[in-house]
């Protein structure tokens, strides 16, 4: 039966879904299916935008039947000629033999080494400057080649501002009822596949997508319809930022992506040492082993952090061959301006380093640091030093160094960047104080411009029980560290789960960054800095508004700022449910488990086969849950039996108010 989807009244999605495919294009895993978009446009005249893989033709048709209605198919328009689009261009022919398809003239070319059955006349030739017209709609089309192939093309109805995007914006994954990016949390749940689908297929051709966003870039789009994944219709912008920077070959997060090949753990063990020691410097590290994890994700990984480590052990006098194939799927896919560390191993002649080495200059803008590591056989008396250095060295290049304090008595000219209040969103802040001396601080999470005169301004509300709400009312003055969205949980634990009238949250830290007004802020995950002059408060009962002046501000890089959308979404710790366990027996060898009291004495596993006698009791585990209230900002439990906290309850965590609560069972 058909199966379509409305994008505009007059506009249908005829595509359809394969959750069967293993492997896209014979090598991408697709373990969430594949999605093959062709829409059918109803208009005076009647117009399909591309046409299916094989696998899903059937579905096609019948979705194209049930659009058309009985009405004749004008013209098919063909923007790409891989067959997961272009395979039943054939079939649809057969069916509609009086369509005529509108391609360039490459596409055409391709057409017929595909179909020789597709005859010129069937076929009009379009470029940049034709137009086809449909009655309310109006066609024009712009050369995309590379992106995929060379023949590629979009369609842009000036109508109804639609781009028909060709495999530009697309995604890994069947639909699963959507047809809109809005409709599902793409930034949160599609980004990984969007940018797997994006750094693999594409990935090799920046420049030339470049090109096409600049094309793009001069049009009003409201709607833009690929040939894979979602239509979109709002919310655009930010896949667009995120393609400017895949094209251009920047990152989105500073970080280590550390892939490593190893055959009996010695290189692995080195690469989780390594792992740690970054991880305890601040820095954000992915892990793949490229034994397990198909190199199309590993790439998808590179592309998203700033730094590669590449460790692996020497195999045939070359580098292990799952890292070979990375290496190489590095070099095809043009991954540039990375700085890599590289790591080897080799019991009697390491030979991957060198190797790695070779092949990764090849590639423009790639940097290397100077602390190779070589194993032989294993970790060694001076690995530990070696692993220390490098961390130190990966570290420093990744989280700007603290500058020296501001010493005593001296003036620093206090600057106000206005691209610094570029970084303000509805996101999380640190803010900062100091009082007969001593720094203070807290988390927030409403600082926001209120006034953009020759004079900026800035609002911020702090609870009143946070103490350094306390001494900002003596002070008068603040600073406000703008979080990016590569902030860990941890500096939430340290900076607003405790209370800085009983702990010194600055006694330990390793930095003492300053600006004029001489009071700390936090350097590490943070893009823009404030200082700011209190000039008006209002006492709001459980918080204070604080208005005041904007005395200095910078921006200190151009990562994305945390909003407090993410930081629910990505970075605190999901609470996982304790499982209750009924009593029965579990099988020692392979863990299966029988659910009862008693065993019967005949019993085997079957999972294994072995008998009573390999199993072991296990009592029942029952949980006792109270029920009370959680934090949304903290996730503090509150035992509680009432059905509402007092009125005057605080979080002892957070201090944040019952109205930030939310009923629970723990
Ligand atoms: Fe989706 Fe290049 O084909």
């Amino acid at each position: 039966m058909y199966c379509v989807k409305k994008v505009l009244e007059d506009l249908l999605w005829i595509g359809a879904d394969d959750r069967r495919v293993p492997v896209f294009e014979g090598v991408y895993e697709v373990p969430n299916g594949m999605s093959y978009n062709s829409y059918l446009l109803l208009d005076d005249k009647t117009v399909v935008f591309d046409t299916v893989d094989k696998a899903v033709g059937e579905q096609f048709f019948e979705n194209l039947k049930y659009g058309l209605n009985g009405r004749k198919l004008d013209y098919l328009v063909v923007h790409h000629m891989e067959p997961d689009h272009a395979a039943t261009i054939g079939n649809l022919l057969l069916r509609y033999p009086d369509v005529t398809i509108i391609c360039n003239a490459k596409i055409k070319t391709f057409m017929q080494q595909f179909f020789p059955e597709v005859k010129d006349e069937n076929v009009q030739i379009v470029d940049e400057s034709s137009a086809l017209e449909t009655g309310h709609h109006k066609f024009v089309f712009v050369n995309a080649p590379m992106v995929h192939w060379p023949e590629v093309m979009m369609s842009y109805d000036v109508e109804k501002k639609i781009l028909f995007s060709a495999d530009a914006f697309g995604v890994f994954g069947a639909l699963n009822g959507h047809i809109f990016a809005d409709e599902v949390d793409f930034m949160g749940d599609w980004l990984d596949e969007a940018r797997r689908y994006y750094t693999n297929i594409v990935g090799k051709y920046g420049p030339q997508v470049q090109n096409v966003l600049k094309k793009a870039s001069t049009l009003q789009i409201d709607y833009v319809c690929p040939l894979h994944g979602f239509v979109w219709r709002r919310g655009f912008g930010d896949f667009v930022e995120k393609y400017s920077i895949w094209s251009s070959y920047g990152y989105e997060k500073k970080g280590v992506c550390l892939a490593y090949a190893s055959v009996y753990g010695h290189t692995e063990n080195v690469a989780n040492i390594l792992a740690g020691k970054l991880v305890d410097r601040g820095v954000d590290v992915e892990m793949y082993d490229t034994s397990m994890i198909p190199a199309s994700n590993i790439i998808s990984a590179a592309f998203k952090y700033s730094h590669l480590v590449l460790a692996s052990t020497t195999y045939n006098n070359g580098m292990f061959v799952t890292m070979e194939n990375l290496v190489n799927d590095m070099v095809a896919h043009n991954l540039r301006n990375r700085k890599v560390a590289i790591i080897e191993n080799g019991s009697w002649a390491p030979q991957a380093g060198k190797l790695l080495l070779e092949k990764l200059t090849t590639i423009p803008g790639t940097e290397f640091f100077d602390n190779k590591i070589t194993l032989k056989s294993a970790p060694g008396a001076s690995t530990e030093e070696e692993l220390e250095e490098l961390a130190n060295a990966i570290a420093a290049d990744i989280i700007p160094a603290p500058k020296a304090a501001v010493p005593k008595g001296e003036l620093v000219k206090a600057e106000v960047v206005p691209e610094a209040f570029f970084n303000l969103t509805y996101g999380l802040e640190l803010l900062t104080t100091k009082f007969e001396g001593k720094d203070y601080g807290c988390i927030i999470n409403s600082a926001a411009q209120v006034a953009d005169s020759e004079v900026k301004s800035m609002a911020i509300s702090v609870i009143n029980k946070n103490y350094t709400c306390e001494l900002i009312r003596k002070t008068g003055e603040f600073n406000v560290s703008v979080f990016t969205e590569s902030v860990p949980f941890k500096v939430f634990e340290h900076y607003g789960f405790q209370s800085g009238r009983y702990v010194d949250k600055f006694a330990d830290v390793d930095y003492d960054t300053r600006l004029a007004n001489g009071i700390i802020y936090f350097p590490y995950h943070v893009n823009a800095v404030f200082g700011c002059k209190v000039v008006a408060s209002f006492d709001l009962g459980k918080s204070t508004l604080f208005i005041a002046d904007v005395v200095e501000a910078k921006t200190l890089n151009r990562e994305p700022s945390a909003t407090y959308a993410f930081y629910h979404a990505h970075i605190k710790p999901k609470k996982k449910p304790v499982a209750e366990q009924p009593e029965g027996w579990r099988c020692k060898v392979c863990n299966y488990f029988y659910e009862g009291a008693e065993l019967p004495a005949d019993f085997v596993c079957p999972l294994c086969n072995h008998g009573p006698e390999d199993f072991e009791y296990v009592p029942a585990v029952k949980i006792e849950k109270k029920k009370g209230f959680v934090c949304k900002i903290c996730g503090h439990f509150e035992p509680y039996e009432g059905d509402a906290l007092p009125a005057d309850y605080s979080c002892p965590l957070c201090n944040h108010g019952p109205e930030d609560f939310e009923p629970a069972e723990m």
